[in-house]
């Protein structure tokens, strides 16, 4: 039986622990044993990978369409060759693939990489349970559509007042694009106990995940920051994050 995967896009101000919070729960997502999950790098300056571990070769941006036009291998149709291209540039790793953006050449449009990517993760052999995709800051992948519709839309911000701005404006785009508003999930990041009146105001937290010295220490010592120790209170807060997701998932199925 394939499954639908259930889509989450990490998007917020540039900064904020997306790639943080996207690689913790990829991380979170494989211990609960939902596996394998997608991890999908869609900010030109791609740095999913690093955080997960893993390397990155090739970029759907840099496939030009012209390129799959004009060598095509013989007895090779169009639909064929843009599936072999996009397992080329897929990473496998232990529990997830990774497949990167990248920046989109000569146009500077993703067209041809979006056509990519929509149309093998439609029909990836693999079976992915979660998809998660580290979003360049501001809302350029949902309103270009490259990432059809997410199931959940996680909006990563600190807890401040101007932080809360951007989740309002972020909100307005996402239901301007037509992505139900119950889809939309606010994430506080780096929540210093005591700082920040949480709850307070417009904006009910699906999630908040505590400032974390095991976090900073991974980023200085360049070390992936999804291998920080189990018990680290960021990782502790995604995993509960994850739980609460996969719970959503679960009703998702249920109701289709
Ligand atoms: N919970 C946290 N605790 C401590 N440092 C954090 C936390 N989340 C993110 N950071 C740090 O903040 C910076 C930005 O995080 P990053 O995930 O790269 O943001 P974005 O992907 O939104 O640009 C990084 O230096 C990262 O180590
Ligand atoms: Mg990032």
């Amino acid at each position: 039986m394939t499954r639908h995967p259930f889509t989450i896009a990490v998007s917020g101000k540039g900064g904020t622990g997306k790639t943080t919070i996207s690689s913790l729960l990829v991380r979170a997502f494989i211990e609960a044993g939902e596996v394998p999950v997608l991890a999908v790098d869609a900010d030109p300056n791609a740095n999913f990978h690093e955080a997960l571990g893993v390397q990155v070769h090739e970029t759907l941006g840099g496939m030009r369409e012209e390129a799959f036009t004009r060598h095509i291998p013989p007895g090779m149709n169009r639909h064929d060759y843009v599936r072999f291209r996009f397992r080329q540039a897929l990473v496998e790793a232990e529990g997830f693939d990774l497949v990167a953006m990248g920046r989109p050449e000569g146009t500077g449009c993703y067209c041809f990489a979006n056509d990519l990517l929509s149309e093998c993760m439609t029909q990836l052999e693999r079976d992915y349970r979660f998809v998660v995709i580290d979003t360049e800051a501001g809302m350029e992948h949902i309103s270009r559509g490259t990432i059809g519709k997410p199931d959940m839309l996680l909006v990563v911000s600190d807890p401040g007042a101007r932080g809360l701005r951007t989740v309002t404006r972020i909100r307005e785009i996402a239901t301007e694009l037509g992505l139900a508003p119950d889809r939309v999930f606010v994430v506080f990041n780096r929540y210093k106990t005591g700082t920040a009146p949480v709850g307070a105001g417009s904006e009910t937290p699906f999630a908040i995940i505590p400032d974390d010295a095991a976090v900073e220490h991974a980023d200085l010592a360049a070390t992936p920051v999804s291998q920080i120790p189990g018990g680290s209170p960021a990782r502790v807060a995604v995993r509960e994050l994850a739980d609460k997701i996969r719970v959503l998932a679960r009703d998702r199925d249920e109701t289709v």
